[in-house]
């Protein structure tokens, strides 16, 4: 089992063998960030979203919190959302959602889990809506994972619908909206083709 001292060795054998590498990396990162990219993902430990895509840091903005939500008096997420917009002027904000998320699964179940049952009602309100298509499932993982795709698809609307998108969008900021979905079973992520741009302005 690790220590929190063993991370901050492995931390420092990282660093070394980072400018062992390339002298110049930490100056360069050390300037300001310009990423094109806001990813609002889950907080699951096994999605690192650099990683998966094969980005390095500096190329995307992260917000992560339970199942991939974006609750519109959530002053965390709209905040990450604003910055990214409107001072980073990303290009692309990318909700990822992935198959077997326990946050959705949880949102499925009867158990009583306490606080994050609050939290997880916003999931609860995707299945209400979906509940048809959800439940012609034919196993209850392929039920969570209909649902796992609905969250994220739904979420990406409610970024659509936020002011800072709507008002991005009005000033004619090129920024597009996209619903992906990854999977823990093999590594790959895909699109769930609901991309919205300036052009889905109502
Ligand atoms: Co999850």
């Amino acid at each position: 089992m690790t220590k929190p001292v063993d991370l901050l060795k492995f931390n420092q054998a990282w660093a070394e063998s980072v400018k062992a590498e390339d002298a110049g990396y930490f100056d360069r990162l050390s300037e300001q960030q310009t990423p094109e990219y806001l990813w609002i993902g889950c907080s699951d430990s096994r999605i690192a979203a650099n990683q998966i895509v094969g980005m390095e840091p500096g190329s995307i903005f992260v917000h992560r919190n339970i199942a991939n939500v974006v609750v519109h008096t959530d002053l965390n997420c709209l905040s990450v959302i604003q910055y990214a917009v409107e001072v980073l002027k990303v290009k692309h904000i990318v909700v990822v959602g992935h198959y077997g998320c326990g946050g959705v699964q949880a949102a499925l179940g009867e158990a009583n889990n306490g606080l994050i049952d609050n939290w997880l009602e916003h999931i609860r309100d995707v299945y209400r809506q979906h509940k048809t298509a959800v439940d012609s499932a034919t196993s209850e993982k392929e039920r969570a994972n209909r649902l796992c795709e609905l969250n994220v698809i739904a979420q990406v609307g409610h970024v659509a619908d936020t002011t800072i998108v709507r008002n991005a969008w009005r000033d004619g900021q090129d920024l597009t909206l996209h619903g992906w979905i990854y999977s823990l079973e093999d590594g790959i992520v895909r699109d769930l083709q609901v991309t919205r741009d300036a052009t889905s302005l109502t």
